[in-house]
């Protein structure tokens, strides 16, 4: 994806076959850009823990890398396996990297190879994804004038794989296509996502978007101004129960009030085929209470984080919640649009409901 006129992915080798994997680092978007090196799988396993990388597909290709870190430094490959898949517990990709990488090295494969054939296909998934949702935008667009509207939360865009983005791809595509469109995007409290990385990333590409606070959807819906929701999912169940960043339940709620479509895009290295219900099943990811009772932002050119909440309160910090299936109108794979159900999923997936 472009940063200026540069064309970036999230993650490369410094060099072939480097331990050395470099990345951007997220913390400090968007005020700064800045790459770091990971060095090796312990830098990898902090990176993904503490968020300099993140989102689904992002999170499964460093995962990946760092498993090659590991048996390049001659580091058993259960135990590393164990140590990346603890940073993010909700994260499927993460979990689907890792079992993936672990079945090379049992297989004898080149673990570099395949690493770098996990990130090729992280992005080149995410680019159907763009073909196969690109037509909804279109189709909405035919029918009304003026832009098409869509509402995202978090950031499920380029920044979350290693290009293109889930929810975003199909935004990029029907823009770079001609057809107008406006992205509402909700900032993402606590760690702000959508204002700090789906806002950089939209403006970086010359998309038209503006950002709101995360209650303010309901209210656009009620008049009018959401076309269509299109997020992204960290671990969708067999039957279509979505799990997404918190906030995404109500947004669907809202929604499913008004009669607006309600999209999840993801690759299919975030279907979790092993469970059916998300919200007894996808565990959810607590993290440091600090994210919710502090900000973060820049003044004067450094980035601080003052205290929003008297000094000592107590808070809570969930990352992720569950959408059930009923409000989903539609996952959007790169195999094509499925209803959110079994019977969606059986038909562009067929292998996975084989006996
Ligand atoms: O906690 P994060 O930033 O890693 O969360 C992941 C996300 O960005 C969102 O939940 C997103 O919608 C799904 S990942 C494409």
């Amino acid at each position: 994806m472009r940063v200026g006129d540069t064309h970036y992915r999230t993650l490369w080798p410094r060099e072939e076959r480097s331990p050395v994997l470099q990345i951007i680092d997220q913390r400090q978007l968007p005020h700064h850009f800045v790459v770091a090196d990971l060095r090796d799988i312990s830098d990898t396993a902090r990176a993904i823990r503490d968020m300099y990388v993140r989102g689904a597909g992002l999170i499964g290709a460093t995962a990946a890398y760092g498993m090659y870190q590991a048996a390049s430094a001659g580091m058993d490959l259960q135990e590393a396996g164990n140590l990346l898949t603890a940073t993010r517990p909700t994260a499927m990709n993460l979990q689907w990297a890792v079992a993936r990488m672990q079945a090379a090295a049992t297989e004898g494969k080149d673990l570099y190879t395949e690493a770098m054939a996990i990130a090729d296909e992280d992005a080149d998934w995410c680019r159907r994804i763009g073909e196969h949702g690109a037509p909804l935008l279109e189709a909405i667009a035919a029918r009304r004038s003026g832009p098409v509207n869509i509402l995202t939360h978090c950031n499920a865009g380029w920044l979350a794989f290693v290009d293109h983005g889930s929810a975003t791809a199909p935004i990029y595509r029907a823009h770079d296509a001609g057809i107008d469109v406006h992205v509402w995007v909700d900032e993402t409290r606590p760690r702000n996502q959508g204002a700090q990385l789906t806002m950089w990333e939209l403006m970086e590409h010359g998309v038209p978007c503006t950002l709101i606070t995360d209650n303010a959807g309901g209210h656009l819906m009620q008049h009018g101004q959401v076309d269509i929701c299109l997020v992204g999912s960290d671990r969708t169940t067999r039957a279509g129960d979505v799990g997404n960043k918190i906030g995404t339940y109500l947004k669907a709620l809202a929604a499913g009030d008004n009669d607006v479509p309600f999209y999840a895009a993801m690759p299919s290295s975030t279907i979790d085929w092993s469970i059916s219900d998300g919200v007894a099943g996808i565990p959810i990811e607590q993290r440091d209470n600090d994210e919710v009772l502090r900000a973060r932002g820049l003044l004067d050119d450094d980035i601080v984080e003052p205290l929003l909440a008297p000094s000592g309160a107590k808070a809570a910090n969930y990352a992720f919640d569950v959408t059930p299936s009923r409000l989903v109108t539609g996952i959007i794979t790169e195999r094509g649009i499925s209803d959110a159900g079994e019977d969606g999923f059986a038909a562009l997936f067929p292998e996975r409901f084989e006996n």
